[in-house]
């Protein structure tokens, strides 16, 4: 590839992620996207409806899930002239550190929320991740066809629960059976949902952002609402900033109804106006890679282990951050200066072949690894040492205690442990003054792939003991008593040796707070 048609490749890539709680509709959406982008003729294609029954302990099933999801983790298509790479969190049963590392690897996110609902847990959680990157949100507010909150409250909740300014791009009429549809103020017009002439289902506005036409909703309740509505958000809502939108402090809010495929092109359409190619990545000496940058760099954001014994592969999942990939060239492994060459790719969900062989900067790239890859790890051509800054550590929030079933085995628990840990799989605490294994996570997944893998690849048969969810917070080791610690706050130690309390609960950590108002207490991500 010449400079120019790196550029111009580099230019045309979207790279974002959907943040949202479980039945916001994510999947509905991603189909319509994908429909969009000709990749799918038919919706219902990417998730296995009906096949919900999934039964934790039955690997099979987890197996064929995940088969679906290693092709459906990265969906790559065309629309408008822009490649789009839609990066899969998995959420449900699916939902483990892996999700919140996803969010390192995109440039912007889309948040969809259930407009009966608002923000729910889970999208806090993955928010604030895209909070603390500064990457733009842009929101989505869903199922508008069934009876949602008031829109003004919605706006409000954002706000205050998230902490970003709201900036409305359209405003519903009605809601459930009388949803008439949005109007779009900044495409200037309003969009019907059932317009007379299906060929043509908007009503352009003039300059004072009234109907230039004839108005078959000018007497209807709901168009009166949504006027004052507007009429509020114009008075007292926020200027729109592109500069805010791109900093992530400002997040552009649509509305619709995914199921019935109402507002989800206007959002793409959109979002593809705002939404930023991919930038520069920050390096551990402080130093940026500029994706323009000829050498090829990136980094392994997940790995995904395979769940059939006879098949050990996993598949390390890499952000390009510079340059442009080639099937079978050879790559520099950071971590262990050794090179390496990349000649086993897997194959996503895309529209055409052309993306396995050939990825520029902000695609991702499935590598099959056998053991070569840690999440996190830098790769790279050149002569130049790429190192990209560390991966964040996340606070886990499920907790066991792990020992081996057979003493006598204790060589290989050990192995197994630390090499699962090292690979980002689980994260481990130790008793502050004991020789517990404790593990944590951010879901219940994680626990499960550690058990079996330990059982599989080190054959180690490990026993898990539940200590439920824990509020976990790290304490300076220059303030901590030991005396401090009780059964609903127990005192570990993380792999780097820093303390930190498990609390049981708020009502556990709010007490300790008050009883200790002088020591600092700190939660990682
Ligand atoms: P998720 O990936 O975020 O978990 O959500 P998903 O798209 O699977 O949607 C969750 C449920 O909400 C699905 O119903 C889906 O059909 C429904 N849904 C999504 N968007 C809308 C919308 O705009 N309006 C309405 N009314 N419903 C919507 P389900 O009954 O759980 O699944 P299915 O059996 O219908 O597939």
């Amino acid at each position: 590839m010449t400079s120019k048609q790196l550029a111009d490749a580099v230019n045309k890539r979207r790279t974002f992620a959907i943040i949202s709680h479980p039945d916001a509709g994510k999947t509905t959406i991603t189909e319509q996207m994908l429909l969009f982008g000709g990749i799918v003729r038919e919706a219902g294609t990417v998730k296995g409806r009906g096949s919900s029954n999934f039964a934790k302990s039955d690997w099979m099933e987890i197996e064929k899930k995940r088969g679906i999801s290693v092709t459906s983790s990265v969906m790559q298509f065309d629309f408008e002239g822009k490649r789009i790479n839609i990066l899969d969190t998995p959420g449900h049963e699916d939902f483990s550190e892996d999700t919140y590392r996803t969010l390192m690897a995109v440039d912007s996110a889309v948040m969809v929320i259930d407009g009966a609902k608002g923000i729910e847990p889970q999208t806090r959680k993955l928010f604030k991740i895209c909070k603390m990157r500064g990457i733009p949100i842009f929101t989505f507010i869903n199922k508008f066809d069934r009876d949602a909150r008031d829109p003004l409250d919605l706006m409000n909740e954002i706000e205050e629960t998230l902490g970003i300014e709201t900036y409305p791009m359209d405003w519903p009429i009605g809601m459930g059976r009388q949803f008439m549809g949005v109007y779009d103020r900044y495409n200037h017009r309003v969009a019907l949902t059932h317009p007379k002439d299906k060929d043509n289902p908007y009503l352009p506005l003039d300059d004072d952002g009234k109907v230039k036409d004839e108005n078959p909703l000018a007497d209807e309740g709901e168009w009166k609402d949504a006027m004052d509505g507007m009429e509020l958000i114009e008075m007292a809502g926020n200027q729109f900033s592109e500069d805010k939108v791109l900093k992530g402090d400002q997040t552009p809010v649509f509305f619709g109804s995914a199921l019935t495929n109402f507002g989800v092109r206007t959002f793409l359409t959109t979002y593809l106006k705002f939404a930023p190619a991919p930038s520069s990545h920050k390096l551990e000496n402080g130093d940026e890679v500029e994706p323009l940058d000829p050498e090829f760099s990136g980094f392994v954001f997940k790995i995904q282990a395979n769940m059939n014994p006879r098949h050990r592969d996993r598949i390390a999942f890499v952000r390009v951050c510079s340059g442009e990939f080639d099937k079978g060239m050879d790559v520099t492994l950071e971590r262990t200066g050794k090179p390496l060459r990349l000649s086993n790719v897997t194959e996503f969900m895309a529209n055409t072949r052309e993306n396995v062989n050939k990825a520029v900067a902000g695609d991702i790239i499935g590598l099959y690894d056998t053991g070569n890859f840690q999440i996190g790890d830098s790769i790279y051509t050149g002569k130049k040492d790429i190192k990209f800054e560390k991966l964040p550590q996340f606070t886990p929030e499920l907790f066991v205690r792990v020992t081996a079933k057979n003493v006598m085995k204790q060589k290989s628990f050990h192995k197994g442990i630390n090499q699962l840990v090292q690979e980002g799989a689980v994260q481990l605490f130790h008793g502050y003054n004991s020789n517990d294994y404790i593990l944590g996570a951010v879901g219940q997944l994680q626990f499960e792939v550690f058990k079996f893998r330990m059982e599989n690849e080190y054959n180690s048969q490990v026993e898990m003991e539940p200590m439920g969810s824990k509020q976990a917070r790290w304490i300076d080791p220059d303030q901590l008593d030991p005396k401090m610690a009780s059964s609903r706050n127990i005192l570990v130690k993380d792999i780097h040796g820093d303390p930190l309390f498990l609390f049981e609960n708020e009502f556990a950590l709010n007490w300790f707070k008050q009883k200790y108002p002088d020591v600092k207490l700190t939660a990682k991500l």
